[in-house]
């Protein structure tokens, strides 16, 4: 048979897949499973938005649209990016709405990678990056961060792996899986690296709404880079909305144009009815923004308390998102790696967890408080009681 496209061949398959097929094989079984696993908020969609996407069904607004995105909701999103991002060249042509963040990043990659072109990529990262650049037909360049420097990347590390084949960096501030956030003078010392290069920036913010410790900063705020910075966002994780898949970015008007052309002849537009319903989220959910952000913030302290409890693992505080980047290292000691620890747990305890094998540090287990706090507080008793077991072994 005729060999299939090394691009993709080469791209990985999501590490989280196996795992989280394994705790719904479980859970079907009839085991207690607790999931800890899980990327998205558990509260449902607000209803404004709800009550939007059927008046878009009732009153037919539910034909094919701008590829790009309706009109009014590039401008609400341009006059977000704009009012609460600082960021200069949002308007209205410089958006594109997408299928999701996920579909934004990868837009934004095809628009910017040639062959051979090299992406950087702070671990750990989110699971998908890496194979975005391949399937891109790029190289990830992987840039490991460390307990010491708060898992951050700093900027002479940055320094040195930028060259003449740097065609992007990516940034997620805040990070899926660690919840690390960088303050302004931290991102002012990125931004004065990268003035010098002439690279792209693509700054994935898809958790900013959820921040508990800082203020969210934009790096496409700065002017030495404001005009090669795509700026990612989106309504999955801020408004309860991870299924209606709507993600939005904005940059140089060139960049967003070629983006825009990716899109309209692989997936047109974005469902209209989705669309609509994202425009009454960035208009009317703010309230319900809170109420979510306040839950997470009660249930990060809750679980960063019971974890201090557990011996041999040490949790790595989270400014925003809905994870705790758990250190196992010492738990570990060379008896297993954390992707092993991760199966014993759902195996013998039925609690499901993320090892950092798949965020590209092995060593790790993130874990996510997008759960009720019964739950989190069932799943650590029996990670307790594991490591007890483990350790009286
Ligand atoms: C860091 C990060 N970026 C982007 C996404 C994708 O978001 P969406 O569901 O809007 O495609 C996720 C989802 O888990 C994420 O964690």
């Amino acid at each position: 048979m005729r060999a299939l496209s090394d691009r993709v061949l080469r791209a990985s398959e999501s590490q989280t897949l196996a795992i989280a097929a394994r705790a719904k094989q479980l859970s079907r079984a009839g085991y207690p499973v607790i999931s800890l696993a899980v990327g998205e908020p558990d509260f449902p969609t607000p209803p404004c938005v709800q009550a939007a996407a059927i008046a878009a069904i009732t009153e037919g607004r539910t034909r094919y649209t701008e590829s790009s995105g309706i009109p009014e909701l590039r401008r609400a999103v341009a006059e977000k990016f704009r009012r609460e991002n600082c960021l200069p060249y949002a308007d209205e042509d410089t958006v594109l709405i997408s299928c999701g963040a996920k579909h934004s990043i990868m837009n934004a990659l095809h628009a910017i990678c040639n062959r051979g072109d090299r992406v950087i990529i702070v671990a750990p990262y989110w699971v998908s990056y890496p194979a975005m650049v391949v399937l891109a037909g790029a190289e990830p360049v992987i840039l490991e961060t460390t307990p010491a420097s708060g898992f951050k990347l700093q900027p002479e590390q940055l320094r040195a792996a930028l060259d003449s084949r740097t065609a992007c960096v990516i940034l997620n501030s805040p990070c899926n899986p660690t919840g690390v956030m960088y303050t302004r003078h931290e991102l002012e010392a990125l931004a004065a690296v990268l003035a010098d290069h002439d690279c792209y920036i693509i700054s994935d913010e898809i958790y900013e709404q959820l921040s508990y410790t800082c203020e969210h900063i934009s790096i496409g705020s700065f002017d030495a880079i404001a005009d090669r910075t795509i700026t990612v966002n989106g309504c999955s994780k801020a408004y309860a909305m991870t299924g209606w898949r709507i993600g939005f970015m904005t940059g140089p008007c060139p960049l967003i144009a070629q983006a825009a052309k990716v899109q309209s002849q692989d997936t047109s537009n974005p469902t209209s009815i989705a669309q609509y319903a994202a425009l009454a989220a960035l208009e009317h959910a703010a309230a319900d923004v809170a109420h979510m952000r306040t839950c997470f913030a009660e249930r990060r302290r809750l679980l960063l308390e019971l974890l201090a409890s557990v011996p041999q693992v040490q949790a790595h505080p989270p400014d925003g998102a809905f994870y705790v980047w758990l250190d196992v290292r010492s738990l570990l000691q060379g008896r297993m790696s954390s992707h092993q620890l991760a199966t014993a747990l759902l195996e013998q305890e039925f609690v499901a967890s993320v090892p950092g094998e798949a965020f590209g540090m092995p060593g790790y287990l993130r874990l996510s408080f997008a759960t009720s706090e019964e739950a989190l507080q069932a799943a650590v008793e029996r990670f307790a009681a594991y490591v007890q077991r483990i350790a009286a072994e």
